[in-house]
Protein backbone atom coordinates (compact mmCIF):
# COMPACT_ATOMS: atom_id res chain seq x y z
CA UNK A 1 0.00 0.00 0.00
CA UNK A 2 2.95 2.00 0.64
CA UNK A 3 4.43 2.01 -2.66
CA UNK A 4 0.75 2.28 -4.24
CA UNK A 5 0.88 6.04 -2.71
CA UNK A 6 3.49 6.41 -3.06
CA UNK A 7 3.39 5.14 -6.78
CA UNK A 8 0.32 7.23 -7.28
CA UNK A 9 0.09 10.55 -5.20
CA UNK A 10 -3.50 11.44 -6.49
CA UNK A 11 -4.80 8.32 -5.00
CA UNK A 12 -5.47 9.21 -1.11
CA UNK A 13 -4.42 5.02 0.62
CA UNK A 14 -5.55 4.61 4.20
CA UNK A 15 -3.81 1.61 5.82
CA UNK A 16 -6.34 0.46 9.16
CA UNK A 17 -6.17 -2.21 11.62
CA UNK A 18 -7.93 -2.34 15.07
CA UNK A 19 -4.48 -3.06 16.81
CA UNK A 20 -3.88 0.82 18.22
CA UNK A 21 0.10 0.10 19.06
CA UNK A 22 0.52 -1.14 15.63
CA UNK A 23 -1.23 1.67 13.61
CA UNK A 24 1.29 4.14 16.35
CA UNK A 25 4.25 2.29 15.42
CA UNK A 26 3.21 3.48 12.04
CA UNK A 27 2.41 6.44 12.65
CA UNK A 28 5.92 6.42 14.49
CA UNK A 29 8.01 9.76 13.15
CA UNK A 30 11.52 7.94 13.81
CA UNK A 31 11.13 5.72 10.53
CA UNK A 32 14.08 3.52 11.94
CA UNK A 33 11.15 2.34 14.27
CA UNK A 34 8.77 0.64 11.88
CA UNK A 35 7.22 -2.49 13.05
CA UNK A 36 8.49 -4.14 9.91
CA UNK A 37 11.99 -4.24 8.69
CA UNK A 38 12.42 -3.81 4.83
CA UNK A 39 15.31 -2.47 3.58
CA UNK A 40 14.14 0.78 1.28
CA UNK A 41 10.27 0.83 3.32
CA UNK A 42 10.94 3.90 5.78
CA UNK A 43 11.90 6.09 2.59
CA UNK A 44 9.01 4.95 0.85
CA UNK A 45 6.84 5.32 4.24
CA UNK A 46 8.42 9.04 4.21
CA UNK A 47 7.64 10.19 1.41
CA UNK A 48 3.84 9.25 1.32
CA UNK A 49 2.53 9.12 4.54
CA UNK A 50 1.26 12.68 5.70
CA UNK A 51 0.60 13.40 2.21
CA UNK A 52 -1.54 10.45 0.38
CA UNK A 53 -0.92 7.58 2.97
CA UNK A 54 -2.53 7.53 6.06
CA UNK A 55 -2.74 5.19 8.94
CA UNK A 56 -5.81 4.97 11.33
CA UNK A 57 -7.88 2.65 13.37
CA UNK A 58 -10.67 4.23 12.43
CA UNK A 59 -11.81 1.27 10.05
CA UNK A 60 -15.26 1.87 9.38
CA UNK A 61 -14.92 5.22 8.27
CA UNK A 62 -12.27 4.52 6.19
CA UNK A 63 -14.35 1.66 4.38
CA UNK A 64 -16.88 3.63 3.73
CA UNK A 65 -15.05 6.33 2.07
CA UNK A 66 -12.94 3.93 -0.01
CA UNK A 67 -13.56 3.38 -3.81
CA UNK A 68 -11.68 0.03 -3.27
CA UNK A 69 -11.08 -2.03 0.08
CA UNK A 70 -8.20 -4.25 -0.38
CA UNK A 71 -8.68 -7.42 2.25
CA UNK A 72 -5.03 -8.24 3.84
CA UNK A 73 -4.91 -10.42 6.65
CA UNK A 74 -3.31 -13.26 8.38
CA UNK A 75 -4.85 -16.69 7.02
CA UNK A 76 -2.85 -18.92 9.04
CA UNK A 77 -2.48 -22.49 9.25
CA UNK A 78 -6.07 -23.78 11.22
CA UNK A 79 -4.32 -25.49 14.63
CA UNK A 80 -8.26 -27.08 15.53
CA UNK A 81 -10.81 -28.29 13.89
CA UNK A 82 -11.77 -29.45 10.72
CA UNK A 83 -8.69 -29.78 8.58
CA UNK A 84 -6.15 -28.65 11.50
CA UNK A 85 -2.24 -28.63 10.53
CA UNK A 86 -3.11 -27.84 6.95
CA UNK A 87 -6.94 -25.38 6.16
CA UNK A 88 -6.16 -22.04 6.13
CA UNK A 89 -7.78 -20.08 8.87
CA UNK A 90 -10.33 -17.87 7.29
CA UNK A 91 -11.64 -16.61 10.76
CA UNK A 92 -9.76 -12.62 9.82
CA UNK A 93 -11.06 -13.05 6.16
CA UNK A 94 -14.39 -13.47 7.22
CA UNK A 95 -14.69 -10.78 9.75
CA UNK A 96 -12.96 -8.03 7.24
CA UNK A 97 -15.30 -9.23 4.45
CA UNK A 98 -18.59 -8.74 7.07
CA UNK A 99 -16.77 -5.19 7.76
CA UNK A 100 -16.77 -4.03 4.40
CA UNK A 101 -20.26 -5.50 3.83
CA UNK A 102 -21.71 -2.99 6.91
CA UNK A 103 -19.50 -0.03 6.08
CA UNK A 104 -19.05 0.32 2.67
CA UNK A 105 -21.15 2.81 1.02
CA UNK A 106 -21.87 3.16 -3.26
CA UNK A 107 -20.14 0.96 -5.34
CA UNK A 108 -17.37 -0.90 -3.68
CA UNK A 109 -14.33 -3.20 -5.57
CA UNK A 110 -13.43 -5.44 -2.86
CA UNK A 111 -9.58 -7.09 -3.12
CA UNK A 112 -8.31 -10.16 -2.12
CA UNK A 113 -4.85 -9.95 -1.15
CA UNK A 114 -4.20 -12.09 1.43
CA UNK A 115 -3.13 -15.82 -0.35
CA UNK A 116 -6.53 -17.73 0.15
CA UNK A 117 -7.92 -20.92 -0.60
CA UNK A 118 -9.63 -21.19 -4.16
CA UNK A 119 -12.80 -20.21 -4.00
CA UNK A 120 -12.82 -17.90 -1.01
CA UNK A 121 -14.06 -15.12 -3.10
CA UNK A 122 -17.27 -17.35 -3.48
CA UNK A 123 -17.57 -16.92 0.43
CA UNK A 124 -16.63 -12.95 0.54
CA UNK A 125 -19.04 -12.27 -2.67
CA UNK A 126 -21.65 -14.52 -0.57
CA UNK A 127 -21.29 -12.09 2.56
CA UNK A 128 -20.82 -8.80 0.46
CA UNK A 129 -24.57 -10.05 -1.58
CA UNK A 130 -26.60 -10.39 1.71
CA UNK A 131 -25.42 -6.38 2.56
CA UNK A 132 -26.21 -6.11 -0.68
CA UNK A 133 -29.98 -7.03 -0.27
CA UNK A 134 -30.22 -5.33 2.76
CA UNK A 135 -31.96 -2.41 1.22
CA UNK A 136 -28.86 -0.02 1.51
CA UNK A 137 -27.37 1.59 -1.23
CA UNK A 138 -24.34 -0.74 -1.67
CA UNK A 139 -22.65 -2.76 -4.71
CA UNK A 140 -19.37 -4.85 -4.70
CA UNK A 141 -17.39 -6.56 -6.93
CA UNK A 142 -14.80 -8.90 -5.59
CA UNK A 143 -10.91 -9.08 -7.48
CA UNK A 144 -8.08 -11.36 -6.83
CA UNK A 145 -4.98 -9.90 -6.43
CA UNK A 146 -2.23 -11.99 -4.71
CA UNK A 147 1.09 -10.52 -3.80
CA UNK A 148 4.02 -12.59 -4.89
CA UNK A 149 6.59 -9.99 -3.68
CA UNK A 150 9.49 -11.21 -1.32
CA UNK A 151 10.63 -10.53 2.09
CA UNK A 152 13.79 -8.43 1.84
CA UNK A 153 13.40 -7.88 -1.60
CA UNK A 154 9.79 -6.32 -1.22
CA UNK A 155 10.41 -2.51 -2.51
CA UNK A 156 12.02 -3.83 -5.55
CA UNK A 157 9.41 -6.41 -6.31
CA UNK A 158 6.57 -4.27 -5.81
CA UNK A 159 8.59 -1.49 -8.08
CA UNK A 160 9.52 -3.62 -10.46
CA UNK A 161 6.99 -6.98 -10.48
CA UNK A 162 7.40 -10.46 -13.24
CA UNK A 163 3.84 -9.61 -13.29
CA UNK A 164 0.90 -8.26 -11.49
CA UNK A 165 -2.30 -10.74 -11.48
CA UNK A 166 -5.88 -9.62 -11.14
CA UNK A 167 -9.01 -12.47 -11.39
CA UNK A 168 -12.04 -11.60 -12.09
CA UNK A 169 -15.57 -11.10 -13.55
CA UNK A 170 -16.38 -7.66 -13.55
CA UNK A 171 -14.20 -6.02 -16.03
CA UNK A 172 -14.67 -2.23 -15.04
CA UNK A 173 -13.16 -3.38 -11.28
CA UNK A 174 -10.67 -5.25 -13.08
CA UNK A 175 -9.81 -1.99 -15.06
CA UNK A 176 -9.83 0.04 -12.58
CA UNK A 177 -7.49 -2.00 -10.48
CA UNK A 178 -5.71 -2.24 -13.46
CA UNK A 179 -5.04 1.75 -14.01
CA UNK A 180 -3.68 2.10 -10.57
CA UNK A 181 -0.49 -0.29 -10.76
CA UNK A 182 -0.74 1.09 -14.69
CA UNK A 183 1.32 3.97 -13.25
CA UNK A 184 4.35 1.72 -12.73
CA UNK A 185 3.76 -1.21 -14.22
CA UNK A 186 4.25 -1.66 -18.18
CA UNK A 187 0.65 -2.87 -19.58
CA UNK A 188 1.51 -6.43 -20.57
CA UNK A 189 3.09 -7.55 -17.26
CA UNK A 190 -0.80 -6.88 -16.28
CA UNK A 191 -2.29 -10.17 -16.42
CA UNK A 192 -6.35 -10.43 -16.33
CA UNK A 193 -7.79 -14.54 -15.18
CA UNK A 194 -10.81 -15.56 -13.77
CA UNK A 195 -11.10 -15.49 -10.13
CA UNK A 196 -10.37 -19.15 -9.39
CA UNK A 197 -7.25 -19.16 -11.93
CA UNK A 198 -5.98 -15.99 -9.92
CA UNK A 199 -6.68 -17.41 -6.32
CA UNK A 200 -4.94 -20.77 -7.41
CA UNK A 201 -2.07 -19.16 -9.28
CA UNK A 202 -0.61 -17.90 -5.87
CA UNK A 203 -1.24 -21.13 -4.25
CA UNK A 204 1.22 -22.78 -7.24
CA UNK A 205 3.46 -20.30 -7.52
CA UNK A 206 4.70 -20.57 -4.10
CA UNK A 207 4.34 -24.98 -4.51
CA UNK A 208 6.83 -24.59 -7.32
CA UNK A 209 9.16 -22.34 -6.04
CA UNK A 210 9.41 -24.46 -2.29
CA UNK A 211 9.57 -27.90 -4.67
CA UNK A 212 12.17 -26.29 -6.33
CA UNK A 213 14.03 -25.63 -2.90
CA UNK A 214 13.09 -29.33 -1.59
CA UNK A 215 14.38 -30.54 -4.56
CA UNK A 216 18.05 -29.12 -4.46
CA UNK A 217 18.36 -29.78 -0.90
CA UNK A 218 17.39 -33.40 -1.62
CA UNK A 219 20.62 -33.34 -4.32
CA UNK A 220 22.40 -31.51 -1.64
CA UNK A 221 22.26 -34.69 0.82
CA UNK A 222 22.99 -36.97 -2.49
CA UNK A 223 25.99 -34.65 -3.18
CA UNK A 224 27.54 -34.95 0.67
CA UNK A 225 27.08 -38.67 -0.19
CA UNK A 226 28.55 -39.09 -3.30
CA UNK A 227 31.62 -36.92 -3.74
CA UNK A 228 29.72 -34.15 -5.90
CA UNK A 229 29.54 -30.39 -5.31
CA UNK A 230 25.87 -29.31 -5.01
CA UNK A 231 26.78 -25.62 -5.99
CA UNK A 232 28.50 -26.97 -8.73
CA UNK A 233 25.04 -29.06 -9.90
CA UNK A 234 23.06 -26.27 -9.63
CA UNK A 235 24.93 -24.67 -12.14
CA UNK A 236 25.24 -27.14 -14.15
CA UNK A 237 21.42 -27.65 -14.51
CA UNK A 238 20.29 -23.83 -14.02
CA UNK A 239 22.53 -22.69 -16.91
CA UNK A 240 19.83 -24.69 -19.00
CA UNK A 241 17.45 -21.71 -20.03
CA UNK A 242 14.70 -24.45 -19.62
CA UNK A 243 15.23 -24.72 -15.56
CA UNK A 244 16.99 -21.30 -14.87
CA UNK A 245 19.53 -20.24 -11.92
CA UNK A 246 17.14 -19.02 -9.44
CA UNK A 247 15.94 -20.18 -5.94
CA UNK A 248 18.59 -23.70 -6.23
CA UNK A 249 20.65 -22.69 -3.27
CA UNK A 250 20.35 -25.42 -0.60
CA UNK A 251 20.37 -24.78 2.57
CA UNK A 252 18.84 -25.69 5.83
CA UNK A 253 15.24 -25.70 4.55
CA UNK A 254 12.68 -23.05 3.49
CA UNK A 255 10.89 -20.83 6.22
CA UNK A 256 8.72 -17.97 5.83
CA UNK A 257 5.26 -17.71 6.60
CA UNK A 258 4.18 -18.73 3.33
CA UNK A 259 5.69 -21.73 1.47
CA UNK A 260 4.31 -24.59 4.15
CA UNK A 261 1.26 -22.93 4.98
CA UNK A 262 0.58 -22.60 1.17
CA UNK A 263 1.73 -26.21 0.36
CA UNK A 264 -0.17 -27.58 3.07
CA UNK A 265 -3.22 -25.57 2.08
CA UNK A 266 -3.04 -26.87 -1.78
CA UNK A 267 -2.94 -30.77 0.24
CA UNK A 268 -5.44 -30.02 1.89
CA UNK A 269 -7.72 -28.80 -0.74
CA UNK A 270 -6.58 -31.77 -3.45
CA UNK A 271 -7.93 -34.08 -0.45
CA UNK A 272 -10.89 -31.94 -0.28
CA UNK A 273 -11.43 -32.28 -4.14
CA UNK A 274 -10.76 -35.69 -4.21
CA UNK A 275 -7.03 -36.22 -5.49
CA UNK A 276 -5.38 -37.88 -2.53
CA UNK A 277 -2.39 -38.73 -5.21
CA UNK A 278 -1.77 -35.25 -5.82
CA UNK A 279 -1.56 -33.95 -2.32
CA UNK A 280 0.77 -36.55 -1.41
CA UNK A 281 2.67 -35.38 -4.34
CA UNK A 282 2.82 -32.05 -2.91
CA UNK A 283 2.93 -33.24 1.07
CA UNK A 284 6.09 -34.99 -0.23
CA UNK A 285 8.00 -31.16 -0.55
CA UNK A 286 7.32 -30.06 2.73
CA UNK A 287 8.14 -33.34 4.40
CA UNK A 288 11.39 -33.28 3.00
CA UNK A 289 11.90 -29.79 4.13
CA UNK A 290 10.96 -30.67 7.55
CA UNK A 291 14.09 -34.10 7.14
CA UNK A 292 16.51 -31.19 6.09
CA UNK A 293 16.08 -29.52 9.53
CA UNK A 294 16.48 -32.06 11.55
CA UNK A 295 19.07 -33.87 9.64
CA UNK A 296 21.17 -30.72 10.21
CA UNK A 297 20.53 -31.13 13.80
CA UNK A 298 21.51 -34.99 14.07
CA UNK A 299 24.46 -34.53 11.56
CA UNK A 300 25.92 -31.58 14.69
CA UNK A 301 25.21 -34.02 17.34
CA UNK A 302 27.12 -36.94 15.32
CA UNK A 303 29.70 -34.85 14.61
CA UNK A 304 30.36 -33.83 17.97
CA UNK A 305 31.10 -37.38 19.38
CA UNK A 306 27.82 -38.28 19.46
CA UNK A 307 26.41 -35.77 22.20
CA UNK A 308 26.22 -31.99 22.50
CA UNK A 309 25.15 -32.34 26.05
CA UNK A 310 26.43 -29.04 27.87
CA UNK A 311 28.35 -28.20 25.04
CA UNK A 312 27.88 -24.80 24.04
CA UNK A 313 27.48 -23.86 20.14
CA UNK A 314 27.33 -20.68 18.45
CA UNK A 315 24.67 -20.23 16.47
CA UNK A 316 24.31 -17.46 13.84
CA UNK A 317 21.42 -16.25 12.20
CA UNK A 318 17.77 -16.66 13.43
CA UNK A 319 15.75 -15.02 11.05
CA UNK A 320 14.16 -17.15 8.09
CA UNK A 321 16.65 -15.64 5.69
CA UNK A 322 18.85 -12.47 5.34
CA UNK A 323 17.59 -9.31 5.05
CA UNK A 324 14.53 -9.48 7.39
CA UNK A 325 13.49 -9.39 11.49
CA UNK A 326 11.16 -12.49 10.42
CA UNK A 327 11.67 -15.76 12.08
CA UNK A 328 7.89 -17.45 10.91
CA UNK A 329 8.54 -21.14 10.19
CA UNK A 330 12.30 -20.23 10.61
CA UNK A 331 14.35 -23.30 9.97
CA UNK A 332 16.46 -21.82 12.89
CA UNK A 333 13.62 -22.46 15.01
CA UNK A 334 13.99 -26.15 14.33
CA UNK A 335 17.52 -26.87 14.65
CA UNK A 336 17.76 -25.12 17.63
CA UNK A 337 14.55 -26.59 19.26
CA UNK A 338 16.40 -30.11 18.16
CA UNK A 339 19.79 -29.23 20.10
CA UNK A 340 18.13 -27.28 22.81
CA UNK A 341 16.15 -31.08 23.62
CA UNK A 342 20.10 -32.77 23.27
CA UNK A 343 21.16 -31.13 26.03
CA UNK A 344 23.10 -28.17 24.21
CA UNK A 345 24.13 -24.80 25.58
CA UNK A 346 23.09 -22.03 22.65
CA UNK A 347 24.35 -18.73 21.98
CA UNK A 348 22.91 -17.11 19.37
CA UNK A 349 23.20 -13.92 17.27
CA UNK A 350 21.22 -12.44 14.94
CA UNK A 351 21.35 -9.16 13.37
CA UNK A 352 18.24 -8.08 13.67
CA UNK A 353 15.90 -10.73 15.71
CA UNK A 354 15.01 -9.76 18.90
CA UNK A 355 15.81 -11.40 22.27
CA UNK A 356 11.83 -11.47 23.01
CA UNK A 357 11.08 -12.97 19.22
CA UNK A 358 13.60 -15.92 20.00
CA UNK A 359 12.63 -16.85 23.28
CA UNK A 360 8.74 -17.00 22.14
CA UNK A 361 10.15 -18.84 19.04
CA UNK A 362 12.00 -21.23 21.06
CA UNK A 363 9.44 -21.29 24.01
CA UNK A 364 11.62 -20.63 26.37
CA UNK A 365 12.23 -18.04 29.46
CA UNK A 366 13.60 -14.47 28.04
CA UNK A 367 15.55 -13.75 30.52
CA UNK A 368 17.91 -17.08 29.94
CA UNK A 369 21.50 -17.32 30.53
CA UNK A 370 24.07 -19.95 29.61
CA UNK A 371 24.22 -21.62 32.72
CA UNK A 372 22.79 -25.42 32.08
CA UNK A 373 22.34 -28.25 29.37
CA UNK A 374 19.24 -27.29 27.57
CA UNK A 375 20.09 -23.61 27.49
CA UNK A 376 20.28 -20.48 25.53
CA UNK A 377 21.06 -16.84 25.52
CA UNK A 378 21.19 -13.77 22.61
CA UNK A 379 24.50 -12.77 21.58
CA UNK A 380 25.15 -9.08 20.93
CA UNK A 381 28.14 -9.90 19.69
CA UNK A 382 29.35 -12.83 16.86
CA UNK A 383 32.70 -12.82 18.89
CA UNK A 384 30.67 -13.25 22.10
CA UNK A 385 28.36 -15.91 20.47
CA UNK A 386 31.67 -18.36 19.47
CA UNK A 387 33.98 -17.84 22.52
CA UNK A 388 34.05 -20.92 24.17
CA UNK A 389 32.01 -22.85 21.80
CA UNK A 390 32.51 -26.08 20.36
CA UNK A 391 30.69 -25.48 17.03
CA UNK A 392 29.22 -22.31 15.04
CA UNK A 393 26.56 -23.07 12.82
CA UNK A 394 25.40 -20.77 10.64
CA UNK A 395 21.61 -20.64 9.54
CA UNK A 396 21.03 -17.85 7.54
CA UNK A 397 22.63 -16.05 4.88
CA UNK A 398 23.59 -12.50 6.45
CA UNK A 399 26.35 -10.84 4.52
CA UNK A 400 28.66 -10.40 7.47
CA UNK A 401 28.45 -13.88 7.39
CA UNK A 402 30.51 -14.41 3.94
CA UNK A 403 33.05 -11.72 6.14
CA UNK A 404 34.26 -13.56 9.37
CA UNK A 405 37.72 -13.71 9.98
CA UNK A 406 37.90 -17.47 10.90
CA UNK A 407 41.39 -17.36 12.65
CA UNK A 408 40.29 -14.76 15.35
CA UNK A 409 37.48 -16.92 15.86
CA UNK A 410 38.79 -19.99 15.85
CA UNK A 411 41.24 -18.94 18.65
CA UNK A 412 38.36 -18.20 20.85
CA UNK A 413 36.86 -22.07 20.44
CA UNK A 414 37.13 -24.67 22.25
CA UNK A 415 39.36 -27.49 20.16
CA UNK A 416 38.68 -29.63 18.69
CA UNK A 417 35.95 -27.05 16.76
CA UNK A 418 33.74 -27.61 13.79
CA UNK A 419 31.62 -25.09 11.56
CA UNK A 420 28.31 -26.28 9.82
CA UNK A 421 27.59 -24.10 7.51
CA UNK A 422 24.29 -24.50 6.53
CA UNK A 423 24.09 -21.98 3.86
CA UNK A 424 27.36 -21.69 2.33
CA UNK A 425 28.74 -18.41 2.73
CA UNK A 426 31.90 -19.56 4.13
CA UNK A 427 35.17 -19.95 1.92
CA UNK A 428 36.33 -23.51 2.89
CA UNK A 429 40.28 -23.03 2.71
CA UNK A 430 39.75 -20.10 4.97
CA UNK A 431 37.89 -22.32 7.91
CA UNK A 432 39.63 -25.16 7.19
CA UNK A 433 43.16 -23.30 7.74
CA UNK A 434 42.21 -21.71 11.04
CA UNK A 435 42.25 -25.32 12.76
CA UNK A 436 38.33 -26.15 12.14
CA UNK A 437 36.48 -28.58 10.71
CA UNK A 438 34.00 -27.70 8.36
CA UNK A 439 30.41 -29.51 7.06
CA UNK A 440 29.00 -27.29 4.38
CA UNK A 441 25.39 -28.25 3.17
CA UNK A 442 25.71 -30.41 -0.25
CA UNK A 443 29.80 -30.23 0.01
CA UNK A 444 30.69 -33.85 -0.86
CA UNK A 445 34.26 -32.90 -0.98
CA UNK A 446 34.08 -32.20 2.83
C1 LIG B 1 7.92 -16.18 -0.84
C2 LIG B 1 7.89 -16.06 -2.38
O1 LIG B 1 9.22 -16.02 -2.89
C3 LIG B 1 7.15 -14.80 -2.81
O2 LIG B 1 7.03 -14.76 -4.23
C4 LIG B 1 5.76 -14.81 -2.17
O3 LIG B 1 5.04 -13.64 -2.50
C5 LIG B 1 5.89 -14.91 -0.67
O4 LIG B 1 6.58 -16.12 -0.33
C6 LIG B 1 4.51 -14.90 -0.07
O5 LIG B 1 3.71 -15.79 -0.42
O6 LIG B 1 4.22 -14.00 0.69
P1 LIG B 1 9.41 -15.12 1.11
O7 LIG B 1 8.77 -16.17 1.97
O8 LIG B 1 9.47 -13.73 1.58
O9 LIG B 1 8.67 -15.10 -0.33
O10 LIG B 1 10.92 -15.55 0.86
P2 LIG B 1 11.75 -16.38 -0.23
O11 LIG B 1 12.81 -15.52 -0.75
O12 LIG B 1 10.88 -17.03 -1.21
O13 LIG B 1 12.45 -17.48 0.70
C7 LIG B 1 11.70 -18.49 1.36
C8 LIG B 1 12.63 -19.46 2.03
O14 LIG B 1 13.32 -20.25 1.06
C9 LIG B 1 13.72 -18.80 2.89
O15 LIG B 1 13.87 -19.54 4.08
C10 LIG B 1 14.95 -18.91 2.01
O16 LIG B 1 16.14 -18.93 2.75
C11 LIG B 1 14.70 -20.23 1.32
N1 LIG B 1 15.44 -20.36 0.03
C12 LIG B 1 15.17 -19.55 -1.02
C13 LIG B 1 16.39 -21.36 -0.10
O17 LIG B 1 16.65 -22.15 0.85
N2 LIG B 1 17.05 -21.50 -1.30
C14 LIG B 1 16.78 -20.68 -2.35
O18 LIG B 1 17.42 -20.88 -3.41
C15 LIG B 1 15.83 -19.69 -2.21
Amino acid sequence: MAVIADRCPQIHVTVVDLNQARIDAWNDEDLSRLPVYEPGLDAVVGRARGRNLTFSTEVEASIAAADMVFISVNTPTKTKGLGAGQASDLRWVEACARTVAQAATGHTIVVEKSTLPVRTAAAIQTILAAAQNDGAERRFSVLSNPEFLAEGTAIADLEAPDRVLIGGDDPDAINALAEIYGHWVAKERILRTNLWSSELSKLTANAFLAQRISSINSIAAFCEASGADVREVARAIGTDSRIGPKFLSAGPGFGGSCFQKDILNLVYLCRHFGLPEVADYWESVVQLNTWQQHRIARLVVEKLFGTVTGKRLAVLGFAFKANTNDTREAPAIHVCADLLEEGAQLAIHDPKVATAQMARDLKQDESAVLDSSGSWCRSESIEAAVAGADAVLILTEWEQYRQLKWADLASRMRHPAWVFDARAVTESQQVRAAGLSLWKVGDGEG
